[in-house]
């Protein structure tokens, strides 16, 4: 059995962090691109790390059974030093991508163009990037809000888009309610496109 190891950062809450965790551990895959190779591989979460030495996802972690690295990015001056002491962190793991889930930081080029990343954003990018994504597609008049998760270069939400999906707005509906719908979305999009990335599909006959 071939193991892929992510590294999962995120900065607060954590929620498809441990969605991502629950979907894709002890499951088994296989290469798609690599037809002849039905050599069977699964996904392992060697450790998770967060910017935040108060986000909730920390406790997460724990239930888990997943170490969670702090790299408080309050520790560095400046945007390079941090993203070198991220670097540093994963460099000593055979890691094949890095998943950011709700990591809150751009990253410089020193991070992005050493490590493959992906992210996820509540929007339908290139609409609302930011940290308002939600409230601002909420307000807009689009009929539509959705989720896109995308190849990660040192744009803030730029890179490949590799999945998007939406959801239609309900008339009447609180932004909380609207808020729900984008996060279950979000639970059902970011393990799908986590496997598009990396070529895999579940195999019918195991896990
Ligand atoms: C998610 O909605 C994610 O799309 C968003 O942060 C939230 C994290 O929630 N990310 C961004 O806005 C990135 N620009 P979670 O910590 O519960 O997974």
């Amino acid at each position: 059995m071939k193991t892929i190891n992510l590294v999962i950062l995120f900065s607060g809450n954590g929620s498809n962090m441990q969605n991502i965790v629950e979907t894709l551990r002890n499951k088994v895959f296989f290469n798609n691109l690599d037809l002849e190779n039905k050599d069977e591989i699964e996904i392992a979460f060697p450790f998770c790390i967060t910017n935040n030495p108060n986000a909730y996802g920390i406790s997460r972690c724990k239930e888990l059974g997943i170490e969670c690295k702090v790299l408080s990015h309050k520790d560095f001056s400046g945007r390079e030093e941090f993203d070198r002491a991220l670097l540093k962190l994963i460099a000593g793991t055979q890691v094949e991508l890095v998943i950011l889930s709700g990591f809150m930081r751009v990253l410089s080029p020193i991070f992005t163009s050493n490590l493959k990343s992906i992210n996820i954003h509540p929007s339908l990018l290139p609409k609302y990037k930011g940290i308002k994504a939600i409230q601002e597609s909420y307000q807009s008049d689009d009929n539509h809000g959705g989720v896109s998760v995308h190849w990660v270069n040192d744009v803030l939400d730029g890179g490949e888009i590799i999945l998007q999906d939406c959801i239609p707005k309900i008339s009447g509906e609180s932004l909380e309610g609207f808020q729900k719908r984008i996060h279950h979305l979000e639970y059902k999009l970011y393990p799908k496109a986590i496997l598009k990335a990396l070529n895999l599909t579940q195999s019918n006959t195991h896990g």
